[in-house]
């Protein structure tokens, strides 16, 4: 059993995840399948996790993938969300007599920090003086607040279908510019109106990095996040979602990639198409690795942190991510083809 979580875990990095470090991990994922089933409890995690995290989790996926799941948990009482806490919200909003627990209650998110609801409010009044038609696009990373002043939401991987889908013009597309930017190159009969946030992790990755690899590297695919900077996507051969980029590497014909994004995914890509390379020009979120199993473990003990929204407000949010569900199912996600922006 050990072992073969190990030769699992080191295909991550051999460096961190030697033999004795695997060994005193058993211990406790042991731990947290007990409490998973004395709780009636599931685990679901995002693909920017801990490996280790990746061994006890139910299901894995992207935020779209999670909603989904979180909304179809019928049996268990619990759900332990494995991420960050818009993620978690998401979940309750989805499947509200669910406990939902976040294992540590400041794993926050950047991007959902650059839109307060109050500014959102103020921002969604002024422009439909100028735009009656404006239909407001709310990306998953923001809070529940947000998304109960939304029209509908999306997700990096649904976001382009969700804009094509909608009847208006004018769209207020919230929080992230840089995905803004993505939607209205794919999507250019809209006025796509920006909110002016980013993922500070993204940013922070840059085109100079990317080229790096690929130079070094050839027959290099390069898969980009649309969190990442204009000048990185104009180079990347896809632009998609978390589990896009896994499943694009599932069925190319190519042997050697780049996921620019969160090193997570990288980390994620080693365990799950172990027969190709993956290369990096990544960033930590410190937010998705505040979750360990030492954590878990003490969500499950007790029942730590509950997420609860008011009524009202998950309501309105339920509206706004139900209309993305019917716009789009996980498995009718086309593969967005990258638009380099001039
Ligand atoms: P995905 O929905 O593509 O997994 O992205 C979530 C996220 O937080 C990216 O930074
Ligand atoms: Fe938020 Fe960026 Fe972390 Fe994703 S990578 S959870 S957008 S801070």
């Amino acid at each position: 059993m050990t072992s073969e979580i190990y030769e699992r875990l080191r295909r991550v990095d051999p460096d961190y995840y030697t033999f004795e470090r695997v060994n005193d991990m058993v211990p406790l994922l042991d731990k947290v399948r007990r409490l998973k089933r004395e709780r009636h409890a599931v685990l679901l995690a995002h693909n920017y996790q801990r490996a280790e995290i990746f061994e006890v989790a139910d299901e894995t996926g992207d935020s779209l993938g999670l909603a989904l799941k979180a909304a179809e948990v019928k049996e268990a009482k619990v759900i332990v969300f494995c991420g960050v806490h818009f993620m978690a919200e998401t979940a309750k909003i989805v499947n509200p007599t669910k406990t939902v627990l976040l294992p540590d209650p400041s794993a926050g998110c950047s991007l959902a920090d650059s839109a307060p609801a109050d500014a959102v409010r103020d921002r969604i009044e002024e422009l439909k003086q100028a735009f009656p038609d404006l239909a407001v696009v709310t990306y998953v990373n923001t809070t529940a607040d947000v998304k109960a002043l939304s029209d509908i939401c999306c997700t990096s991987g649904n976001a382009v279908s969700v804009v094509r889908s909608l009847p208006a013009r004018n769209i207020l597309f919230i929080p992230d510019r840089n995905l803004a930017r993505h939607v209205a190159n794919n999507v250019p009969d809209k006025n796509i109106i920006a909110w002016d946030g980013a993922c500070y992790i993204h940013e922070q990755i840059t085109p100079e990095a990317v080229l790096q690899v690929r130079s070094a590297i050839p027959g290099l695919k390069i898969l980009a996040h649309p969190e990442c900077r204009d000048d990185v996507l104009a180079i990347a051969d896809a632009t998609l979602s978390t589990s896009g980029m896994i499943d694009y590497a599932r069925r190319s014909d190519a042997t050697k990639f780049l996921a620019v994004t969160e090193c997570g995914l990288s980390d994620l890509l080693s365990i799950e198409v172990p027969d190709k390379q993956f290369y990096r020009a990544c960033k930590i979120c410190p937010f998705m690795k505040s979750i360990t199993l030492e954590n878990v473990v003490e969500s499950l003990e007790k029942l730590q942190f509950e997420i609860t929204i008011p009524e009202e407000t998950r309501r309105q949010a339920e509206r706004a991510i139900h209309r993305m569900f019917e716009v789009t199912s996980r498995d009718a996600i086309p593969l967005p083809p990258n638009v380099p922006v001039e």
